[in-house]
């Protein structure tokens, strides 16, 4: 079931087979090497999130109690993020259909039970031009995908190992989240759990 629809979202379950989902597992492994999975706190409550996550690319996207932002190195240590790996930018460009290269690849470590993303926009942003593609890896996702404002109504759906998901045009403001994952669903992951990598164009080509 491939799926397109006239706001710009396309659903394309199955377009990583097996092998592919395996070596973009040892991607996300080297990416970790370099810049290992952290708990972000957010904004002002200081709450943490309930996932890990860490990023490739010119810039990386982090929160703290001061602001949701990209930043050109690790906060942890300072240093740069590891480069896209060049599986993940073939992705972006097959994918996107985007003039300029994806600058961040953020990685969701989702661990299990509880593990979930609540409903938010990515606009931390300055080019909403360019599409948000995103690829899942390991346990189904319960995801939802709501529309430009928080108050419209929300579909949920499965998204299994090996989904890409773009968002193009109006989807790309689109509110979005993770409900909870399938716990035990996929055995891709050798601890089990769910990665999801989102490529983004944060600055204007
Ligand atoms: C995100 O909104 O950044 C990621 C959503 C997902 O895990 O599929
Ligand atoms: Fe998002």
């Amino acid at each position: 079931m491939n799926r397109v629809t006239d706001d710009g979202f396309r659903f394309l379950p199955g377009h990583l087979d097996r092998a592919a989902q395996e070596a973009l597992v040892a991607v996300v492994a080297r990416i970790a090497e370099e810049a290992p999975f952290t708990r972000f706190v957010m904004p002002r409550t200081g709450r943490p999130f309930s996932i890990d996550m860490t990023n490739a690319g010119s810039l990386g996207w982090i929160a703290d109690r001061q602001s949701y932002r990209y930043s050109p190195v690790q906060p942890a240590n300072g240093r740069p993020w590891p480069a896209i790996p060049e599986p993940l930018l073939r992705l972006w460009r097959d994918l996107s259909g985007y003039a300029h290269d994806a600058e961040c690849c953020l990685i969701n470590h989702y661990r299990g039970e509880g593990a979930r993303l609540s409903l938010h926009r990515d606009e931390d942003e300055e080019d909403f031009d360019a599409p948000i593609v995103n690829i899942s890896l390991g346990d189904t996702g319960i995801f939802r995908l709501g529309g430009p404002a928080r108050r419209d109504p929300t579909r949920s759906f499965a998204v299994e190992s090996g989904t890409a998901m773009v968002f193009a045009g109006p989807s790309r403001m689109f509110y979005h989240g993770v409900d909870r994952l399938r716990v035990g669903s996929s055995r891709l992951l050798p601890e089990g759990g769910r990665l999801n990598l989102t490529l983004r164009r944060v600055t204007r080509g």
